[in-house]
């Protein structure tokens, strides 16, 4: 008997090893890829002034004029958090924010995650970005800023990439400089729930640029989200456009 248990307990404690990782593995995943310069989707959620136009190739948000709104949302919405856990997610964007002529270009690009069914928010053009309302917030929506316009006095006094937890004021930012504007730009995007730690990596030409910044995304997304790219200009202007797009989410049990 001794013998038998010394023989099975290796076998059962090898189970239950097991157990735990399928336990730990994905229930859930959200993921897709758009290269806009070859495919103009019919399956994204476009909203306010976002639209493919003949004269580029790419996905435009806004036109370089005053006062514009453009986003664009994947429809399909998925769950960020559960009683068990909650998601990891990584998102990469190219984009080009391109200034007209000897304008101050405005207001710029964010990545977003909204409570599903998300709408354009009444005074979000400028310095909100198409995510936050007239008084700056939204509590239940967190962001990533490429911001080629520094606001007064809620944003840093340079051009700058931002970690936005319910408002336009970021959590950290990082300077940039004119790097963000006038040629190609990708952002990676990356967020852990086990460290609840997101991390942020630019790089545009031989650039890099890195924030990150520690917040339980789960303790104020609600449990439904949708994901989106927004864009907005305000007095001052520039074209927005997303060259391409890659999301990947899943959901991770807590062990
Ligand atoms: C980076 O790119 C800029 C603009 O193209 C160039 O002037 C500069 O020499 C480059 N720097 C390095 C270290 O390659
Ligand atoms: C801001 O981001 C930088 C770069 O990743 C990081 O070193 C710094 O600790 C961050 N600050 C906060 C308050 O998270």
């Amino acid at each position: 008997m001794a013998k038998l248990v010394q023989t099975l307990l290796p076998i059962l404690s090898s189970i239950a090893l097991l157990l735990a990782a399928a336990n730990t593995a994905c229930s859930q995943m959200t993921s897709f890829t758009y290269d806009f310069s070859g495919e103009h989707p019919k399956d994204l959620t476009y909203q306010g002034d976002a639209r493919f136009q003949s004269e580029t190739t790419y996905l435009r948000l806004t036109d370089a004029e005053a006062s514009k709104v453009g986003r664009v949302l994947y429809p399909t919405p998925f769950q960020f958090w559960q009683a068990s856990g909650q998601v990891d997610f990584e998102t990469t964007i190219n984009f080009i924010i391109t200034p007209k002529e000897d304008r101050l270009p405005a207001d710029g690009i964010a990545f977003f995650i909204a409570p599903d069914g998300s709408t354009i928010p009444a005074g979000s053009t400028g310095a909100n970005l198409g995510v936050f309302d007239s008084s700056g917030s939204y509590p239940s929506v967190f962001a990533v800023e490429f911001d080629p316009h520094a606001n007064n006095p809620w944003d840093p006094s340079f051009r700058h990439v931002g970690i936005d937890i319910g408002s336009r004021t970021s959590s950290n930012t990082t300077e940039v400089g004119g790097a963000i504007t006038g040629q190609q730009v990708s952002a990676q995007i990356n967020y852990a729930g086990a460290t609840k730690m997101i991390t942020v990596r630019v790089t545009a030409g031989n650039k890099t640029f890195d924030v990150s910044y520690e917040k339980d995304l789960s303790s104020f997304l609600p449990q439904k989200v949708q994901v989106g790219l927004s864009a907005s200009t305000g007095d001052d202007f520039a074209s927005h456009d997303i060259v391409s797009w890659y999301f990947s989410a899943t959901m991770v049990n807590r062990k």
